[in-house]
């Protein structure tokens, strides 16, 4: 009898993952959504496993296989990723929020399909529910780490988000046509309180890992 040990740098960890677009419904055949692949968030969460943390990914629709070792839950909306991550966040030590999630909604849903009717017609959208900035507000124990993607002004951007939300780090890439986006590479500039740095660009795979190895480090480190 051997006493197995999980080896990794986040063994014995609990990661909650959230990935990819959301959809807000504006009638039963319609919603407004976003080009995120969720590509960079499954393959954190598959670099989270590898690393012996045990895998919780919150997934919004998306085309990809669940990492092997990750319980996987879908969503569609923003309310339903807040509510299912709501659910999941008790156990977990660290959040990874990775997910685009759409920050306008069709204020009313219509209960059948919109006609087409004038030439033209005007949509009023509310703003949805801020997952990551709520869940790090109130779960103070919790190490969260966000996205933000920008076409401008990276670093003011990031660090200013990284503090609105309250965040132990921030992962800041730039967007654009063919980048950030629906793409396999990907360049990050991780911010968190007292420093940075420059991971990528590389396939997101490889970047996953290093991130995570990244992320390991600043939560053993803690606030300094
Ligand atoms: N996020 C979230 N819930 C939202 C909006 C964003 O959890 N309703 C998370 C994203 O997953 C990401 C981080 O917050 O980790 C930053 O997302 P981003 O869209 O860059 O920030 P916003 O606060 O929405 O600001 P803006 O889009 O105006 O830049
Ligand atoms: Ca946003």
């Amino acid at each position: 009898i051997t006493d197995e040990k999980p080896d990794g740098v986040l063994a014995g960890l609990r990661v909650l993952i959230t990935a990819g677009p959301t959809r807000e419904a504006l009638d039963p055949v319609r919603f407004l959504t976003n080009r995120s692949s969720g590509k960079m968030g499954f393959a954190l969460a598959a670099a989270c496993q590898a690393a012996g943390a045990q895998v919780e990914l919150i997934a919004g629709p998306v085309n990809l296989p669940t990492p092997i070792g990750v319980r996987r839950y879908n969503v569609e909306s923003a309310q339903q990723m807040l509510d299912k991550a709501n659910e999941r966040v008790g156990k977990a030590q660290i959040l990874i929020a990775t997910a685009a999630v759409a920050d306008y909604r069709p204020r009313a849903v219509q209960d059948d399909k919109i006609k087409k009717s004038s030439d033209s017609i005007a949509l009023e959208l509310e703003k949805t529910p801020d997952i990551l900035g709520e869940l790090s507000r109130r779960e103070t124990h919790l190490f969260t780490v966000g996205f933000a993607a920008e076409t401008r002004e990276l670093e003011r951007y990031a660090r200013a988000k990284m503090q609105r939300k309250n965040l132990d780090m921030i992962c800041a890439n730039e967007v654009g046509p063919g980048q950030g986006f629906d793409v396999d590479e990907n360049a990050l500039l991780v911010f968190w309180p007292g420093g940075q740095q420059q991971l990528g660009p590389r396939h997101k795979r490889a970047l996953a890992g290093e991130l995570v190895d990244l992320i390991a480090t600043r939560y053993a480190t803690g606030d300094e």
